[in-house]
Parts: structure tokens; C-alpha cells; sequence
């Protein structure tokens, strides 16, 4: 099955982007394979660290690796993506000739509990991704207002619009990992 790499770039418990992502994960099983990365144990980016790299490090790029694509999931903060997420990027791109994003089919969503749907965030990831040379699915996009009534107490999505509307981006998804994926 096709193996998709998922950061989400909230640490929180309660995490709306996790609960989503979550609920996408669930919406594509038998197609695709969630794997999380984990990002909280992750520190600030420091290059003098690449002399003994922390686990936590390791681990992700070896997650990214592995999987034939990626998956973000972000919060808006203060109208950008979280500094967490900065870190996680800039790890795996280093160090220098082991970028683990090179040529990685790469979608990115995010949600917020207002209408903008995380859309300023999600526009300066995609200019981060392209920099460190993701293959990222210009279209379609998708925007998440989070409307917890849409999830049952098992975190499936049962709204059936927003169902329909979620599958047809995880199609479209697959599709681009199909198309662009090694
Ligand atoms: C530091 C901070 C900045 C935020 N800035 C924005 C913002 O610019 N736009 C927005 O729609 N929501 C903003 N929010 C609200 C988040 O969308 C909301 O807290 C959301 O639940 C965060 O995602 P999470 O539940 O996955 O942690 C901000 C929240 C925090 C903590």
C-alpha cells in the first residue's frame, strides 16, 4: 500500500489538525497508509548538532524515507505555520546532500475553527515545500473548517458532504503520488 508520511504541525492533545488528520486517515484506509512523524521530541534546528544527531532526528528523516509521500496537516499561527513545523522542514533537509524531501510527492491541508480554513498558513508552507524540492499538488486545495459535530465519538467524519468533498481530495491525492512518485 501506498506509504504516506504525516506531520502534523500541532503538539497539543486536543489537536483539531490531529483529529483531521485522523479522520482522513480513516477515509483512506485500504489506500493509503498513514505513518505520523513525530515532531515533539524534535529541538530547535542547530546545525552544530549534525555532529551526534538526535533521535529524534534520525527517526524523521527515516520516516520520510521510507514512505512515497507526504502529508502536512497544519495549524495558522499568527497567519503563518507553526515554528515546530520550520524545524521538522529543516531538519530533513539537511544535512547537505541528504535532503530527505528531494522530489517527494507532498499535499497540504490544514484546520482552523474559523472559516479562513488555515489559507495563509498553507500558502507559505507551499512556498517553503517547493524550496526544499517536494513535488506538491497545487490543486486541488483544501481549506478545513473543523465542525467537531462532523465527527462521531470514534473521530470518523460522518458528515456526508464533507465525506464526499474529503474522499475526492484523497483521490485526487493518490492520483498525484501516481503521477509524480518514484
Ligand atoms: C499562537 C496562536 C496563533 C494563532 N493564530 C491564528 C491565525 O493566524 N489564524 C487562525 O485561523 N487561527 C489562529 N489561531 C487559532 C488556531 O486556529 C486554533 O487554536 C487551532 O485549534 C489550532 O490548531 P490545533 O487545534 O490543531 O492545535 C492561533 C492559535 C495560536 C495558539
Amino acid at each position: 500500500m501506498t506509504k504516506v508520511a504525516v506531520l502534523v504541525g500541532s503538539l497539543r492533545k486536543d489537536s483539531i489538525n490531529r483529529k483531521f488528520a485522523q479522520g482522513l486517515e480513516k477515509l483512506a484506509a485500504g489506500k493509503l497508509e498513514f505513518v505520523y512523524a513525530d515532531l515533539a521530541s524534535l529541538p530547535h534546528y542547530n546545525d552544530d548538532l549534525w555532529e551526534n544527531p538526535p533521535e529524534a532526528v534520525t527517526e524523521l528523516k527515516a520516516t520520510i524515507d521510507a514512505a512515497d509521500a507526504v502529508l502536512i496537516v497544519t495549524p495558522e499561527y499568527s497567519r503563518t505555520y507553526p515554528g515546530v513545523l520550520k524545524d521538522a522542514i529543516d531538519w530533513a533537509a539537511r544535512p547537505w546532500g541528504k535532503n530527505s524531501w528531494g522530489g517527494k510527492p507532498l499535499a497540504i491541508t490544514g484546520a482552523s475553527p474559523g472559516a479562513i480554513g488555515t489559507a495563509i498558513a498553507q500558502h507559505q508552507l507551499r512556498t517553503t515545500m517547493v524550496a526544499v524540492g517536494t513535488a506538491v499538488m497545487g490543486q486541488p486545495e483544501l481549506y478545513y473548517a473543523f465542525k467537531p459535530e462532523h465527527y462521531d465519538a470514534g473521530g470518523a467524519i460522518t458528515d456526508e458532504a464533507t465525506k464526499s468533498f474529503l474522499e475526492g481530495w484523497l483521490g485526487s491525492f493518490a492520483d498525484w503520488i501516481a503521477k509524480t512518485g518514484k
